[in-house]
């Protein structure tokens, strides 16, 4: 199986996602590449079997570059995608000390389900999806994060 991952990480912690996603792919017995989406044309995309497409998040979205991305790209009706969002891990309120609630949450993290939008009425099939968090806003990646990368990895490759 061949998979491209397509990121685009400004602090590079959705880069060392997409490189451990690259590793763990290839252990398993894929052929992985990782790009930036400054490094590739929408429209035309090296052939793969799957295309993972990781983005970090301002304002509870993917940043317009990456919007714009994923509105060009031009790949067959049914291709296969997965999406990983990186995130800052939900804070207690300074003043209160309280979590914000699961609906707070939401509004903050709309990066995969707005790409989700984007690239279905693009014609790709979905696949998976996960959120990797970072501890402050540019990083670093939260404690656990290359677990849920393996775990990404099996559901790409049908394994769970
Ligand atoms: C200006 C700014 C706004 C951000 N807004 C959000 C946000 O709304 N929700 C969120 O989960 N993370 C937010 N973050 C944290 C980013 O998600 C984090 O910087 C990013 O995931 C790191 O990815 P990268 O190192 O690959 O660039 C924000 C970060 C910055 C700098």
């Amino acid at each position: 199986m061949r998979v491209e991952i397509l990121h685009a990480s400004k602090y590079g912690n959705g880069e060392q996602v997409a490189k451990e996603l690259q590793h763990v792919l290839s252990s398993k017995g894929a052929q992985a590449s990782v790009h930036h989406i400054d490094e590739v044309k929408a429209g035309q995309l090296p052939p793969a079997d799957l295309y993972v497409f990781g983005s970090p998040t301002r304002m509870g979205k993917p940043p317009g570059g990456v919007r714009r991305f994923a509105k060009k790209v031009d790949l067959p009706s049914g291709t296969k995608y997965a999406i990983f969002a990186t995130h800052g891990a939900p804070q207690p309120d300074k003043k209160t000390g309280k979590m914000p609630t699961a609906e707070e949450i939401a509004k903050w993290q709309r990066t995969t389900s707005i790409l989700d939008e984007v690239l279905q009425a693009n014609g790709l099939t979905k696949v998976a999806d996960t959120i990797v968090y970072v501890t402050g806003l540019k990083g670093p990646l939260d404690e656990g994060w290359q677990s849920k990368v393996e775990a990404f990895a099996e559901r790409i490759l049908g394994r769970s």
